[in-house]
């Protein structure tokens, strides 16, 4: 995420706005000792026509999706916390911004079962460029195959975005950027190509756009299946099924989804070149289409898009 946040403006925490000093939780939140939350990140963009977030409800849906999973309840409804992020925005006056909402067990006991917690809502707003950086998006990005395996199944509902999750994650970016990658790729526990530790990924072989489905362990990315539909639409075969490590070194193009890296190309694996080493014309051509989507010059996609002033 780049350099410290700016301390300043409003963060919604269980239902007020309070300064962003002020938004505390005590050390003993169940949350912090057994990774108990569950968040989601939410782009929001400054575009001719306003400011839109990014599919607000798919969003939403799989926030409490993943706290379903968890046997947690929200103590507000999905219309109240949708609302509850636009009116961040607005009141910390930005036009485009990154929203992270999460839920988590707060403080009560320390029992690993956290019936009677309270589950602690916020919602914090920042600006925000691109994850990866604007040269990431143009030139591609060099990855590592990492030695950890992504979450299992039979061990987490892997599809549900919570915040313990992410030590997988972390663990698998600490070792790419420590052997001077820019990001990793995850296997999963089968050895097949799961995703990157906040990305999905696609590979694109004879001009077929392949992903990896469902069985894959993967988090089902709201922008991978926003590049499904877009990538259809402009008139691909989009495939999702395992996908192997010798598949991925041999395709033509690779690229990642996710919110936070939008749609990045992927150059190089431990230092294979990946096609002839820069973007390539489909990644090219779901790009153009994806930004041209959420800077609100496709009316066909404006439903994907919710405005925050109106
Ligand atoms: C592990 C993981 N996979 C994939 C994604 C991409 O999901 P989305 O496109 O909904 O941001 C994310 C980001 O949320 C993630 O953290």
């Amino acid at each position: 995420m780049g350099g410290g946040l700016q301390e300043e403006g409003k963060i919604w925490y269980n239902g007020e706005f309070v300064d962003w000093k002020e938004a505390k939780v005590h050390v003993l939140s169940h949350g912090l000792h057994y990774g108990s939350g569950v968040f989601e990140g939410i782009r929001c963009y400054a575009t001719e026509k306003g400011s839109f977030i990014f599919r607000l409800k798919e969003h939403m849906d799989r926030l409490y999706r993943s706290a379903d999973l968890y046997k947690m309840e929200i103590p507000y409804s999905k219309e109240e916390v949708k609302e509850a992020a636009k009116e961040t925005i607005r009141i910390n006056g930005l036009d485009a911004c990154y929203i992270r909402p999460i839920a988590f067990y707060g403080f009560h006991h320390l029992g690993v079962n956290p019936a009677d917690c309270p589950v602690d809502c916020a919602i914090a707003v920042w600006r925000w460029g691109a994850y990866l950086g604007e040269e990431a998006l143009e030139s591609g990005i060099r990855c590592t195959l990492s030695p950890w395996r992504r979450i299992d199944p039979n061990t987490l509902p892997v599809t549900a975005k919570a915040t313990g999750h992410y030590l997988n994650s972390m663990l698998a970016v600490q070792d790419a950027k420590e052997r001077g990658f820019d990001e990793a790729i995850m296997l999963d526990n089968s050895g097949y190509v799961a995703e990157g530790p906040g990305e999905n990924i696609f590979a694109v072989k004879n001009a077929i756009l392949y992903t990896p489905g469902a069985e894959s362990s993967i988090l089902p990315g709201i922008t991978r299946s926003s590049v499904i539909e877009l990538a259809q639409d402009i008139g691909y075969e989009v495939v999702e099924k395992p996908i192997t490590k010798e598949e991925l070194l041999s395709a033509d193009e690779l690229f990642f989804t996710g919110t936070a890296a939008e749609v990045s190309p992927i150059r190089e694996i431990d230092n294979v070149t990946i096609g002839e080493g820069k973007r390539g014309e489909v990644t090219g051509d779901i790009q153009r289409k994806f930004f041209d989507v959420v800077n609100a010059k496709e009316e066909k996609y404006m439903r994907w898009l919710e405005p925050v002033y109106e």
